[in-house]
């Protein structure tokens, strides 16, 4: 059964699952002995990122919506790049600071926690793609095989990208200049963010991704204080009273629930409370490009579980 879906499930160009991220040219006997130690290095690596695995599952077992968070951590540290630059490089270490990242500070420190009895085989970068894989099974979702091998960046990727993507007569929600997305671009805005050199995704494969908002929450400002509402600070934001899930009422499960409230939205059948959607999210459903995948998911559970753990694969690669 597994197979037709895996067909229908079409990235733009293949994920990378094979585990170096060098390759060597080796013809002599010392060549054969580096290959013998590269080889051991990613048995290493092999059984670190299975141990790490097997503690998140424990650790979202204890604590289900950790899931949430650790895939968004992943996500933030693999698509904050330009071009070659960035990628999933634990650059994440040295960004916490910045807007779009806040509160990603305590799933970072879990991770490196959880991370340290096999630090000596597994790169920052690694542990976290690592991680958000394993959240998103622990959470039901599916088991996504990803590549090892990243090396650890040893400083922040420039929030801005180098070039800004624009045309003329653009809006100024189509153009991307950032290097993370930005809530508020609009559908061109969505499809420039995520086609861009270096993350080169298909319609499938963003509108597969997006569905991680079916995990997790957002910041509210119900219930903030006066000063908070007057001056929103980053303070603010890391303690909001309310987490509102985006669309899904059980936010610690993965399920294909997110694609179904966002048709019943453009139908105008969400009632108060059902979903929490940001603009971002409603793209998909106002574009037609974007809007056949929400639909096919809706349909099929196991076809958005198959184009998710290919996409997930091919975003931290
Ligand atoms: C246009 C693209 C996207 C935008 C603008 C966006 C924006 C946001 C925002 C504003 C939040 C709320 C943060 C907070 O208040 O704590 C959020 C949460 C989240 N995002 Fe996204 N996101 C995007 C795509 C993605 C993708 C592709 C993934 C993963 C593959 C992802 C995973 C998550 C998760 C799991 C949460 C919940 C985190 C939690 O529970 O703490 N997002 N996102």
């Amino acid at each position: 059964m597994l197979l037709p879906l895996l067909l229908l499930c079409t990235p733009a160009s293949p994920a990378r699952t094979a585990a170096p991220r060098r390759s060597f040219v080796l013809g002599s006997s010392c060549g054969a002995l580096l290959a013998g130690a590269a080889g051991r290095r990613a048995a290493a690596r092999e059984r670190a990122a299975s141990a790490l695995r097997s503690s998140v599952a424990a650790a979202v077992a204890d604590d289900p919506a950790l899931a949430g968070t650790l895939l968004r951590l992943a996500f933030h540290d693999a698509t904050r790049r330009d071009g070659a630059r960035g990628g999933a490089d634990g650059s994440i270490r040295f960004e916490l600071a910045d807007a779009e990242n806040v509160r990603l500070g305590p799933p970072l420190a879990r991770v490196l926690e959880l991370r340290r009895p096999v630090a000596a085989d597994l790169s920052v970068a690694d542990a976290v793609a690592v991680a958000g894989a394993a959240a998103v099974e622990a959470a039901g979702g599916p088991a996504i095989r990803i590549g090892l091998g990243r090396r650890d960046a040893a400083k922040a990727t420039p929030p801005t990208l180098r070039r800004k993507i624009e045309r003329p007569g653009d809006e100024s929600r189509d153009v991307v200049s950032a290097t993370m997305p930005q809530p508020g671009l609009s559908t061109v805005g969505v499809r420039r963010y995520f086609r861009r050199p270096g993350l080169a995704l298909s319609d499938q494969e963003i509108v597969a991704l997006m569905g991680a908002h079916t995990l997790g929450r957002h910041n509210s400002l119900l219930n903030m204080t006066k000063g908070c509402l007057r001056n929103l600070t980053r303070e603010c934001l890391e303690d909001a009273p309310v987490r509102l899930p985006f669309a899904n009422p059980d936010p610690d499960r993965f399920s294909s629930t997110y694609f179904r409230r966002l048709l019943e939205w453009d139908a105008r059948r969400l009632e108060r409370g059902d979903a929490n959607l940001i603009p971002t999210d409603v793209t998909l459903v106002l574009d037609p490009g974007f809007r056949r995948h929400v639909e096919a998911f809706a349909r099929s559970e196991p076809l958005f579980r198959a184009c998710f753990a290919r996409a997930y694969a091919k975003l931290v690669r």
